[in-house]
């Protein structure tokens, strides 16, 4: 792979970042990661006003010139010729050089910015959306601002091994009774025809695709509640399903051993699948 590393395009095997980056000794750093499908980049805007709020919150100075995020995606599309995918991007605080609590002086310790491509080819066939996946349930343990994109993803990597130690495909985390979020989604359930899932918070990251969906929904007249939902619930619905840039609308057909609906992805899961790829691309 060619990536690009703080303004230069090099080999994979060439990129360096430094020991002492932020990124790496303290976790102080921001991603996101933004779908491609057919050599098309799915929602760049919004994953792109995501970052600028997720540096504005940790106090990181945006290091993009308007234009230039998508500039470098579109570079790294071509030199890749990548066409099912996605792109992976990363600022960090950077390198102080050394390890400090205190944030280094910004004008004198500039971001560092990472960018690589990622192969999916035939992503949207993929037997996960297209069948469904199991999941269970874990305690929430992550810190309490999950709007911050952070790379802080320990606890949510020891979910997704719960989940495969435990024989299924993910984990939504359950915090008070209720689901905040899936490990790497947000979780939806479908009930008597209306969509229920979280309102938006600093317990859930607000996702891009999450935004696309209810606005899709919101057209083609389903019904929209936004209120948090728990296990029992999840269990008893007649569907559900998680969004994420890389899983875009993915049936979700069974919850801690528990059957949902007629444990086959569902009838609206599966029509907003359709509609989240057709109106994306
Ligand atoms: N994850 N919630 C969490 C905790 C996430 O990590 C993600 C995305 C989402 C969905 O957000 P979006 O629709 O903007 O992708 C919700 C990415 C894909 C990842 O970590 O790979």
């Amino acid at each position: 792979r060619t990536v690009y590393v703080n303004g230069e395009y090099l080999p994979e095997t060439e990129a360096k970042v430094s020991i002492f980056d932020r990124g790496f000794v303290m976790g102080d750093a921001v991603y996101e990661v933004t779908a491609v499908v057919g050599g098309k980049l799915l929602d760049f805007a919004g994953h792109e006003a995501r970052l600028a709020r997720s540096l504005n919150e940790i106090e990181i100075e945006n290091p993009f010139a308007e234009g230039e995020l998508l500039a470098i995606h579109r570079e790294l599309l071509a030199k890749n010729e990548l066409v099912d995918g996605g792109i992976y991007l990363q600022v960090t605080r950077g390198n102080p050089g050394d390890r400090d609590f205190v944030f280094p002086d910004p004008a004198v310790v500039k971001p560092t910015v990472v960018l690589y491509t990622q192969l999916k080819p035939g992503v949207l066939q993929s037997p996960t959306g297209i069948n469904g996946i199991r999941v269970i349930s874990v305690p929430e343990m992550r810190w309490h601002r999950r709007d911050i994109k952070t790379v802080q993803l320990l606890y949510p990597s020891m979910a997704k091994m719960m989940a495969k130690k435990a024989g299924v495909d993910d984990a939504w985390f359950v915090e008070d009774g209720f689901v905040t979020e899936g490990s790497s989604n947000n979780t939806y359930i479908v009930k008597d025809g209306a969509i229920i899932t979280r309102p938006l918070s600093q317990d859930l990251l607000h996702g891009i695709t999450r935004a696309a969906l209810l606005r899709y929904a919101n057209e083609a007249q389903i019904k929209i509640i936004e209120r948090p939902f728990t296990i029992a619930e999840a269990q008893a619905a007649d569907e559900a399903f998680l969004t994420s840039a890389s899983a875009f609308v993915t049936p979700v057909i069974e919850v801690d051993g528990a059957a949902i609906g007629a444990g086959t992805p569902g009838p609206i899961a599966k029509r907003l699948r359709e509609i989240y790829i057709d109106e994306a691309l």
